[in-house]
């Protein structure tokens, strides 16, 4: 635990393990905000435009962000403010409220789950619960900062809500049954990640997150007022600019499957800065363990034959892991290979 990045980064240099092998550094940092990631008003009252405008975002970017979505702005400022007090506690304070559950439904780490076999870390530490059913899970989470059990409860419900709210409208324009995505075994394991990444003495030779697409459905982030997360699109890195309490929704590699490669999972990463800390909120919107994993028949037919074959998740899931996240090994496990 001492090895959080929140307990020592003020020691001044970016230690060798921090520091990402050349090709992989963020090198320069005046990063092309010229194309900008689609930006989508929930509130538009024509439902088949909102539809298409979210498939062709999901097309071309994988990503795209979301306004007058329905979740309080007052209850995201809260749960932000939460979050970045809960990263600011000692240490023990920290680690004592995230080992409740010896299920481990609740957990603190650094980097990533598997930090002492890593060569190279990454700049971040992460809180990571189950939220849903809340009853089940809110037990184990913090009890400090005080209000974190009624903030974080009131958030979780909202921001579920309105992933469902995008899940049925991808529903509705891949011409899938009402609830297929948004109402099925595909939706029902939300997970809350806070991603905390400190001021970093030398961001141009790490990265708070290496490029990767989510191993969920859809991940949306919240992302407050500091820049870092960047997305990979012909070749180059594009910033995803904070826009005042927008969420940022992205596609991640279950749905670009179900869809048969009609949607498709963006890669991205986060860079750090040398001023300021950054905290995200997301929630990932998984499938259950044991849900079979393959293109919706309703997409296939002889001329758009499935691209990938049919797994269960938590096959993908250990596979997605252990391939720490390379694209090229996880788009071969998930490939169809024709005989
Ligand atoms: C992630 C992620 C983005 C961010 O946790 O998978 O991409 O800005 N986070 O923290
Ligand atoms: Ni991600």
């Amino acid at each position: 635990m001492e090895s959080l990045v929140s307990n020592w980064f003020n020691a001044g240099t970016l230690p060798d393990s921090y520091v990402f092998p050349q090709q992989n550094r963020p090198g320069k940092l005046d990063f092309c905000i010229g194309k900008m990631i689609p930006v989508i008003d929930l509130q538009n009252h024509n439902r088949n435009t909102t539809i298409q405008k979210i498939l062709d975002a999901s097309q071309e970017y994988g990503i795209f962000q979301v306004i007058n979505h329905g979740v309080p702005k007052e209850l995201m400022d809260d749960t932000m403010k939460v979050m970045k007090k809960f990263h600011a506690m000692p240490l023990n304070d920290k680690a004592r409220e995230c080992s409740k559950d010896p299920k481990k439904s609740c957990k603190l780490y650094t980097s990533s789950e598997h930090y002492s076999a890593e060569q190279i870390h990454c700049w971040r530490d992460v809180l990571v619960h189950q939220c849903h059913p809340l009853e089940d899970y809110m037990q184990f989470w913090p009890d400090k900062p005080s209000t974190y059990k009624e903030v974080v409860g009131r958030f979780t419900v909202e921001a579920r809500k309105m992933a469902t709210r995008i899940l049925e409208l991808i529903d509705q324009g891949l011409g899938f049954s009402p609830g297929y995505l948004s109402d099925s075994e595909y939706s029902q394991k939300p997970i809350l990640m806070v991603n905390h990444y400190p001021p970093c003495p030398d961001p141009c030779l790490t990265l708070g997150l290496p490029k990767h697409s989510d191993p969920s459905v859809i991940t949306i982030v919240l992302q407050g007022n500091v820049p870092g997360l960047q997305v990979f699109k012909d070749g180059e890195w594009l910033v995803v600019e904070p826009l005042a309490h927008a969420f940022v929704i992205n596609i991640g590699y279950v749905l670009q499957i179900i869809s048969n490669g009609k949607l498709k999972g963006v890669e991205h990463r986060v860079v750090t800065n040398s001023s300021i800390a950054r905290t995200t909120i997301s929630m990932f919107i998984y499938p259950s363990d044991d849900s079979l994993i393959q293109p919706a028949t309703a997409l296939i037919n002889a001329r758009n034959p499935p691209l990938y074959r049919a797994f269960i998740y938590k096959e993908f899931r250990s596979k997605y892991l252990s391939a720490a996240a390379d694209s090229k090994a996880v788009d071969e496990f998930i490939r169809q290979t024709t005989i």
